[in-house]
């Protein structure tokens, strides 16, 4: 393993090793969970989000807190942030105060804007382009339920939004196939899909995407989906309703993946639009371990992360 980097920004900012180094530790803080740690001792992380969050905002106060150390969690409206001062600034401030910054925004722009002022370790806790907390608690529940990657394949139906960009490069940097179905129109970004393309060239995944769903799905080991309109894209809900109809994870389309498949989803779900209630409350979701996840795993990068 290299020397890790000093922000998480995208999960390409991780090299193989150093991702299943976080996962390994992921496991280990999961099953030692309640011994006290002090890998944050003394030390304090802010937490800014610029859009809402419940499991990211909560799993990073606990895992801050659970490592020794103290969060700040503060909301834009509470930062000089709200009222226009630049991203660059506030990270280079908020670096004479805290020892690393956890960050929720929009474009990808202003989290690298931010990193380039600060000069302590940021966090990505969703941008418009990518969620690569997300991916690691993604993982960490795959490995769980399948003791590996290799030979099996994840499906994201829906969106080619910034979970599935984070999802594409992390199953490619393990050795997990991945298929991403998307209605014609919203497909993720081709720049991300040739990036995870090249690296599961080396891994030995595949990377699949397509507008067939029931091809996409049939025989898979993992059927992961997410809201159809996701946060900023509320005004598009009505029209993406229609779009995405086809792309529900109903109870007869999962029927179609493997017999020990499971359904995932990043929450907040939308029961009746992108998944049917069946599934996501039935005996194959792993939703609520895959959000436990978020904590262990950012247990573990926050401790691999920050000096
Ligand atoms: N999955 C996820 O990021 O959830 P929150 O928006 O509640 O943080």
């Amino acid at each position: 393993m290299t020397g890790f980097p000093q922000d998480f920004l995208s999960v390409d900012d991780l090299d193989a090793d150093q991702l299943v180094g976080v996962l390994d530790l992921a496991d280990t803080l999961k099953t030692t969970r309640g011994s006290p740690r002090g890998d944050l001792a003394g030390r304090t992380v802010a937490l800014v989000f610029e859009k809402p969050s419940t499991r990211t905002r909560v799993s990073f106060q606990v895992a801050v807190t659970e490592l020794g150390g103290s969060p700040l969690a503060l909301s834009a409206a509470e930062l000089q942030l709200g009222r226009g001062e630049t991203v660059a600034d506030t990270g280079a401030v908020l670096s004479r105060y805290v020892h690393a910054i956890v960050i929720r925004t929009f474009g990808q722009d202003r989290l690298t804007h931010l990193a380039a002022a600060a000069d302590v370790p940021v966090v990505n806790a969703l941008t418009d382009t990518e969620h690569p907390c997300q991916a690691l608690a993604d993982l960490q529940t795959v490995r769980e339920e399948f003791g590996g990657f290799t030979g099996r394949r994840l499906t994201y139906v829906g969106d080619g939004n910034n979970v599935a960009h984070s999802l594409l490069l992390a199953a490619a940097k393990v050795g997990l196939d991945v298929d991403v179905a998307h209605p014609p129109g919203y497909a993720p970004d081709a720049d991300v899909v040739a990036r995870a393309e090249a690296i599961a060239a080396g891994t030995g995944a595949s990377v699949r995407v397509t507008t067939d769903v029931a091809g996409a799905v049939a025989g898979t080991d993992v059927v992961y989906t997410d809201v159809w309109a996701s946060m900023g894209q509320e005004d598009e809900a009505d029209e993406r309703l229609a779009v995405f109809r086809p792309y529900r994870v109903t109870q007869e389309l999962f029927a179609t993946a493997a017999d020990d498949a499971v359904f995932l989803h990043c929450l907040p779900a939308h029961r009746g639009e992108e998944v049917d209630a069946v599934v996501i409350d039935g005996p194959s979701a792993r939703v609520f371990d895959q959000a436990e996840n978020r904590l262990h795993a950012q247990k573990a990068l926050l401790a691999r992360l920050v000096p």
